[in-house]
C-alpha cells in the first residue's frame, strides 16, 4: 500500500510539474477584446463563435475555394492578402489556425510593417524574391531579416511587428498559416496616422518627433 501511494505521489507531483510548464502562456483571446458583464443574458461573441450541431456538419464547413486566384495589387502598397479564417470556414472555429495568400506587386510591392495580435505566422514564398523581417520588443527592438526565394519559409512571432517587400522584378506570391481562427492585423501606419477618431496630432508630433504639418499631412493620406 505504501508503495502504491509513493507511486500515486510521484505521478501526482510530476503531472503538477507539466502543468507548471504547460501552462506558461496566456491563454489567446479569439478577438480585440472582451468587455465582461454581468448580465449573462446580454453577452455575445465569447470565445469566437457558438457551435454547430456536429451532426449537421458537412464538407463545406470545412472547405474554401479561390486560393489559386492571385489579389489585385494595384493600390497604395502593392500587396493584397487574401484571408481564409474563420469568417470563411466555420469548421476553424476553435483550432487556433487559419491561412493567407499574399500578393506583390513587382519590385517594391509591399505588406507594410503590421501585427497580429492573435497569432505566430509561418510564410512560404512560392513565386519571387522577398526581403522580410520582424522587430523584437523594447528595450532592444532588434531587427531581423532575410531575403526569401520560392521554397524558403519564414516565421513571424506572435504580436511582433513584422513586413515583407517584393525585391525582385516580378510578381511576388506567398502563402501563410497563422496560429489564430482570426489572427488579426494591425497595419502600424494605419493604426496610427488613420485612427478613427485621429489621435490627437500633439501626441503624434511628441510621440514620432515629427513636425505637425508632417504629422496633419501623414493622418490625411491614411
Ligand atoms: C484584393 O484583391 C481582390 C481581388 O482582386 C480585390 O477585390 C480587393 O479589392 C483587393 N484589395 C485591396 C486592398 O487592394
Ligand atoms: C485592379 O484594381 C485596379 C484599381 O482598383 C483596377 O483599375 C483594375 O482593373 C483591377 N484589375 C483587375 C484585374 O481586376
Amino acid at each position: 500500500m505504501k508503495g502504491i501511494h509513493s507511486i500515486l505521489l510521484a505521478c501526482f507531483l510530476a503531472s503538477a510539474f507539466t502543468c507548471f510548464f504547460a501552462s506558461a502562456f496566456d491563454p489567446s483571446p479569439l478577438q480585440d477584446f472582451c468587455v465582461a458583464i454581468d448580465d449573462p443574458n446580454n453577452g455575445v461573441f465569447v470565445n469566437g463563435k457558438f457551435c454547430k450541431d456536429p451532426k449537421l456538419a458537412v464538407a463545406e464547413d470545412f472547405f474554401f475555394s479561390g486560393l489559386n486566384k492571385p489579389g489585385n495589387t494595384s493600390n497604395r502598397v502593392g500587396s493584397n492578402v487574401t484571408t481564409v479564417n474563420v469568417e470563411k470556414i466555420p469548421g476553424l472555429n476553435t483550432l487556433g489556425i487559419s491561412l493567407v495568400r499574399i500578393d506583390y506587386a513587382p519590385y517594391g510591392g509591399q505588406n507594410p510593417p503590421h501585427t497580429h495580435p492573435r497569432g505566430t505566422e509561418i510564410l512560404v514564398v512560392v513565386q519571387g524574391t522577398l526581403y522580410v523581417g520582424f522587430v523584437t520588443s523594447n528595450p532592444e527592438n532588434r531587427l531581423i531579416t532575410k531575403i526569401l526565394n520560392p521554397g524558403d519559409v519564414f516565421v513571424f512571432p506572435i504580436g511582433l511587428i513584422h513586413f515583407q517587400y517584393n525585391v525582385g522584378n516580378t510578381a511576388a506570391v506567398a502563402f501563410a498559416g497563422l496560429s489564430s481562427q482570426n489572427a488579426g492585423v494591425i497595419t502600424i501606419a494605419n493604426a496610427v496616422f488613420g485612427s478613427n477618431p485621429p489621435i490627437n496630432s500633439d501626441v503624434l508630433t511628441k510621440a514620432f518627433q515629427l513636425d505637425k504639418n508632417l504629422v496633419t499631412y501623414l493622418q490625411s493620406v491614411f
